[in-house]
């Protein structure tokens, strides 16, 4: 079966889920989410998405990405939701958007690994985030088998109370994300390097006068704050003390892969 993985990623897990799951599936290439999202066809026999749990729901980017998407009916579809521990509804938003396009998700997977939403803190301390790679790469094998045999299974949720207060605060939120740039400035280890800027998936910032300046069209990657060589970009009062995070075995060259994927 020839396999698309399809990934938008902020700080890199979700492209390493990817790259694990590509190891263990036949024929698989993995490809950036394009952004913006133009109608194409994808013409693999299988079909997988794989992203980033925001703010217990789907990010912007693969909103947009599945209302351009088009797959012939007897495609094999799944997703991987990246999270940090609560996927809560997330996959179901995903399964009934899919279904506004007569698309059906066959299954919906859900791997855990370290935070990177740095407002509320750092990634952890290394042993546990060592821990979490180790369990989701051991969670990737069952996930490949399951796809290399065709199953159609349930899709992985969080519990009926996180999906109700969970969905609520998403909805609440959601139109509110974009301007949620407002919140980042820059101190003065800042050296105007411009890679916060090369690697926004969004095209969300601009560098004037050697700063960076954010657009307001922002989509809560949180690549920036965690890219920076300096550690300059701060969101809020908190995070000058936390630890950045990306995954280890993802590149700032990989991140500007997927930017350049997205100004195709
Ligand atoms: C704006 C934002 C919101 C997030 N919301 C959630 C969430 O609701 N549940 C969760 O488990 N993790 C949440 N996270 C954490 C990420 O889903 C998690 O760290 C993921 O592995 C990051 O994947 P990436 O490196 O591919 O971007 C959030 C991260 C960001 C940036
Ligand atoms: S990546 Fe960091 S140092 Fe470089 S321009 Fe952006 S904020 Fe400044
Ligand atoms: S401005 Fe930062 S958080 Fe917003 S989309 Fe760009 S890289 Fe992501």
């Amino acid at each position: 079966m020839k396999t698309r993985l399809y990934v938008y990623t902020g700080t890199g897990n979700s492209l390493w889920v990817a790259r694990q799951l590509a190891l263990e599936l036949e024929e698989t290439t993995v490809q950036f989410i394009p952004n913006p999202p133009r109608d194409f066809e994808a013409e693999a026999d299988g079909v997988g998405i794989i992203f980033p749990v925001h703010v217990w729901g789907l990010p912007i980017h693969v909103i947009r990405f599945v209302n351009h998407l088009q797959v012939k009916p007897e495609t094999y579809l799944y997703a991987v939701a990246v999270n940090a521990g609560q996927v809560a509804a997330t996959l179901l938003q995903l399964r009934k958007l899919l279904l506004t396009r007569n698309l059906s998700l066959a299954s919906g997977y859900s791997v855990a690994l370290p935070s990177n939403y740095i407002p509320w803190g750092g990634p952890g301390p290394i042993d546990r985030q060592q821990r979490l790679f180790a369990e989701a790469q051991e969670k990737v094998k069952p996930i490949a088998g399951s796809i290399l045999r065709g199953e159609r299974e349930k899709v992985e949720k969080g519990s009926l109370w996180q999906n109700i207060l969970f969905s609520s605060i998403y909805k609440l939120s959601f139109p509110r994300i974009c301007k949620l740039d407002k919140n980042f400035w820059v101190d003065d280890k800042c050296n105007g390097c411009g890679i916060c800027s090369k690697v926004c998936p969004a095209k969300n910032i601009a560098i004037v006068n050697e700063k960076p300046t954010w657009l307001h069209r922002c989509e809560q990657c949180l690549a920036c704050i965690q890219w920076c060589p300096q550690e300059a970009i701060q969101y809020g009062k908190k995070t000058a003390r936390y630890h950045r995070y990306h995954h280890p075995e993802v590149t700032l060259q990989d991140m500007l892969d997927q930017a350049r994927a997205n100004k195709a």
